[in-house]
């Protein structure tokens, strides 16, 4: 079966890929089938997702599967949530968003947050029964960034039992940690037992 990946981040499309291996899907990303970008308007990152798998699967007539994810901090309400790719503008670097997220903690001693991606699987755009995978990451915003891996919000984002930030992290280590790899093998488990049938 072929399936657009609604992502043009070809890390995205490896790691995705990497998952599904065993299963008899080619995934293709929307980047290569020419997909408008979809409006993310949904106040849930399963919202956004949703959106974004709906929208290339109504522009390819392929299945589609899309994610959205973020970071989540207690202490704001939720914000960045899914505002966190433009957090500080919608044309915001990770150390505009960064800056912001730290002076927003200034005198915030709950320092809880987490990381949360949704995967969805919808075999059409009008699929009633999306296949829906999250993951969920927690860790704690520290006010020094530590560590070069990763991007976004890693150098500020501590695994207190580890010690050590999600850019301290090696790749490898953090994808089998991390939300997107946790929501990453749930999908994949839910399409497998789905295709089976
Ligand atoms: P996306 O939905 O995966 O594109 O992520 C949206 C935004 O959330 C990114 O631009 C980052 O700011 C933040 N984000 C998501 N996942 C991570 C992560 O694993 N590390 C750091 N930041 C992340």
């Amino acid at each position: 079966m072929k399936a657009v990946l609604a992502s043009g981040n070809p890390g995205k499309l490896r790691e995705l890929a990497a998952l599904l291996a065993g299963l008899d899907i080619e995934l293709i990303s929307q980047s290569d089938l020419n997909v408008t970008p979809a409006a993310e308007t949904g106040q849930t990152f399963v919202e956004n997702a949703l959106l974004k798998a709906r929208h290339a699967s109504r522009q390819t007539a392929l299945p589609a599967i899309a994610d959205d994810s973020g970071l989540v901090v207690r202490a704001l309400g939720g914000a960045p949530g899914v505002r966190s790719a433009r957090y500080a503008g919608d044309a915001a670097t990770d150390a505009d968003n960064n800056r912001k997220l730290i002076r927003a903690l200034v005198g915030h001693s709950d320092r809880s947050a987490w990381f949360y991606c949704a995967l969805v699987f919808l075999q059409h755009p009008k699929d009633p029964s999306p296949l829906l995978a999250t993951g969920l990451w927690r860790g704690q915003i520290i006010d020094q960034p530590r560590g070069e891996n990763g991007f976004g919000y890693d150098p500020h984002f501590l695994i207190p039992h580890l010690g050590k930030t999600s850019a301290e992290l090696p790749p490898q280590q953090k994808n089998q940690l991390s939300h997107r790899g946790q929501a990453g093998g749930a999908l994949a488990a839910a399409l497998g037992r789905s295709l089976g049938n």
